[in-house]
C-alpha cells in the first residue's frame, strides 16, 4: 500500500486523536487503524459450517497454540478440505453471495467452511483503514490456518472477495513452514494496492495456486495479472447485465459479479471456460480471439493453469455458457471490444484521496450490494453495526438525524469525534450512493 499515504494520514490525523484507547490504534470517527496489536485480536472473528452445521455457525477461538483453541471442539472435521472465506471492505460474512458459497460447497460434498469476520476492522466509509487493516487481518487469520494444519488438515483454499483478496497475502508471509495450496481472488481490490510491491499484495507467491477472478479491473483496482492464473470475464472491466436504468451503480454490480460467477462455477454444469490471451494491451488490440485451447475457471480449475484468459458470459444468472466452441453461435464473430464508456459516478471526494479514487469508489457502496434490485431493504435481517434498533426508512430524513449527522465542515472536535454513529443509516446510506466525505476530510490543528 501507500505508506507515503497512510504516513500522511497519521500526520493529520494524529492531534486529533487525543481520546484514551487501551491499544494503539488511530481512530477518527468510525475509522481505527488497528496498530500494535497482536493475536488473537477480539475484531477478527472466525466461524465454522459443516454439513452437521449447514445453518448454525460455529464460532472458533483461535489462539496461538492449538491448546488455546477450540477447533477440535467444533465439527471442524480433518478429513474434509477447508475453505476459508474472507468478505471485503464494508461488509461482514454475512454477505450474500459468501453464505450461499457455503451452501453450493456443502450441497457439492463435505467441506469445512470457516469465515473470517474482520468487519470490526473494515467498516465503510474507512477504506483506508481498512487496507491498512488487512495486515491484522491476516497476521491472526493466519494462525488459523496453523492450527488447521496442526489438526492435520493441509487441503485449504482461501477465497478472498475484494478488499478480502488481500488478506491472504498477509497470512502467506505470516506462515513460516506451510505454503498455502490455494488462493482464489474475486475481482482483488484496489486503489492503494496499484503502486504496492508484492510483499503488500496478492502475487503468485503466495500459494502453490493463485487464481484471479477479475470483473471491474481498472475501477476496483487490478488491471494487471495478479495469480498463476487470471480470468478477465467478458473483458474484465464491466459485465453485461449490470447496465441499465435498474443499476445506480453498474461498477458495484460488475464487482459482484466475481463472487456470482465463482459460486455458480462450484457446482456448473456448463463451466466457465476461458481461452488464453498474451497480455490486456493484445486483448485491447483485438489481438485475442477465442481459440479452441479452452481452461476451465471457478472452483473445479485445474491446478496447472497458467496465463491470462478470457471467458464470455451470458448476462443473467446463470452464467456460464460452457465451452463457447459448443454454442450455436459458433463463427459468429464474438463483439471483444470492452465497454469503456460507462459515466463515472458523480461525487465529491477530497483531494487526499482524489488520486486513489478516479472511480468514485469512495463515494458508493461497491462491496454489500444485493444480487438483484430489490424492494426490501436487504439488510434488515442483518446483526452487525447495528447498537441502536433499526428504523422505518421513513425516519431517514428527520431533523434530529439530519442535525446529527451533518458534519459540514471538516472542524471534527472532539465531540464530534466521540458521537456514536448509527450504523444502519450510514451503511444504507453507503448502499444508495450517499457518503458523507468529512470523515475523510482534513481536520483542522490548532
Ligand atoms: C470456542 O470458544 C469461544 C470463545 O470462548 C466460544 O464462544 C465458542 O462457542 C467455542 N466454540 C466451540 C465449538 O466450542
Ligand atoms: C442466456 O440467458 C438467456 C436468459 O436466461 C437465455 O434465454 C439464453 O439461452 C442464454 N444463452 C445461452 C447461450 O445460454
Ligand atoms: C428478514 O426476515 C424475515 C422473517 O424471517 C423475512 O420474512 C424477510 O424476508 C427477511 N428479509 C430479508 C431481506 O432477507
Ligand atoms: C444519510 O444520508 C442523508 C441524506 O443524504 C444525510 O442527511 C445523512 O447525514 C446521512 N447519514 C449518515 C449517517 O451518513
Amino acid at each position: 500500500m501507500s505508506h507515503r499515504l497512510l504516513a500522511v494520514a497519521y500526520l493529520l490525523l494524529a492531534p486529533v486523536t487525543s481520546k484514551p484507547f487501551s491499544n494503539r490504534d488511530i481512530t477518527v470517527g468510525p475509522c481505527k487503524w488497528a496498530i500494535g496489536r497482536s493475536c488473537p485480536d477480539p475484531d477478527v472473528k472466525y466461524y465454522i459450517y459443516t454439513r452437521y452445521n449447514v445453518m448454525d455457525r460455529q464460532s472458533l477461538h483461535i489462539g496461538e497454540t492449538s491448546e488455546q483453541s477450540n477447533l477440535t471442539d467444533s465439527y471442524f472435521n480433518p478429513q474434509h478440505p477447508t475453505k476459508i472465506l474472507i468478505h471485503g471492505y464494508n461488509s461482514d460474512m454475512f454477505l450474500n453471495p459468501l453464505q450461499e458459497m457455503r451452501n453450493e460447497y456443502l450441497a457439492k460434498s463435505e467441506h469445512n467452511i470457516i469465515y473470517v469476520d474482520w468487519s470490526v476492522l473494515a467498516p465503510g466509509p474507512c477504506y483506508i483503514s481498512a487496507v491498512h487493516n488487512t495486515r491484522q487481518a491476516g497476521a491472526c487469520a493466519a494462525q488459523l490456518v496453523e492450527r488447521l494444519v496442526e489438526a492435520g488438515n493441509t487441503d485449504i483454499h482461501i477465497i478472498g472477495f475484494s478488499l478480502g483478496a488481500q488478506v491472504p497475502n498477509y497470512i502467506a508471509r505470516q506462515l513460516k513452514s506451510f505454503k498455502l495450496p490455494r488462493i482464489t481472488g474475486l475481482d482483488p481490490a484496489m486503489p492503494l494496492f496499484i503502486t504496492a510491491g508484492p510483499d503488500d499484495k496478492l502475487d503468485p507467491s503466495d500459494a502453490d495456486f493463485v487464481d484471479v477472478i477479475h470483473t471491474n479491473a481498472l475501477v476496483q483496482g487490478k488491471l494487471e495479472r495478479c495469480g498463476h492464473a487470471d480470468f478477465y470475464m467478458n473483458g474484465g472491466i464491466s459485465q453485461p447485465g449490470c447496465t441499465g436504468p435498474q443499476w445506480t451503480n453498474s461498477f458495484a454490480c460488475s464487482h459482484q459479479r466475481a463472487m456470482a460467477y465463482y459460486l455458480e462455477s462450484i457446482r456448473s454444469s456448463k463451466g466457465f471456460w476461458g481461452w488464453a490471451c498474451s497480455g490486456y494491451i493484445p486483448y485491447l488490440l483485438g489481438m485475442c480471439p477465442p481459440t479452441n485451447y479452452l481452461l476451465e475457471a471457478g472452483d473445479n480449475i485445474r491446478h496447472n493453469t497458467r496465463g491470462m484468459f478470457l471467458i464470455d458470459t451470458n448476462d443473467t444468472s446463470p452464467y456460464a455458457l460452457g465451452k463457447w466452441t459448443d454454442l450455436p453461435t459458433l463463427g459468429v464473430k464474438h463483439p471483444h471490444t470492452p465497454a469503456l464508456t460507462l459515466k463515472i459516478p458523480a461525487q465529491s471526494v477530497d483531494p487526499l484521496l482524489q488520486h486513489i479514487d478516479q472511480f468514485g469508489k469512495l463515494a458508493t457502496n461497491f462491496n454489500n450490494l444485493p444480487s438483484a434490485p430489490y424492494a426490501q431493504d436487504p439488510y434488515e435481517n442483518w446483526t452487525s453495526y447495528s447498537p441502536t434498533p433499526h428504523k422505518d426508512s421513513e425516519s431517514d430524513d428527520s431533523v434530529e438525524e439530519q442535525e446529527q449527522y451533518s458534519t459540514e465542515s471538516a472542524d471534527m472536535d472532539d465531540r464530534q469525534l466521540n458521537k456514536p454513529i448509527d450504523w444502519w443509516i450510514y451503511r444504507r446510506n453507503l448502499t444508495y450512493g450517499h457518503i458523507d466525505n468529512t470523515i475523510f476530510s482534513i481536520p483542522k490543528v490548532h
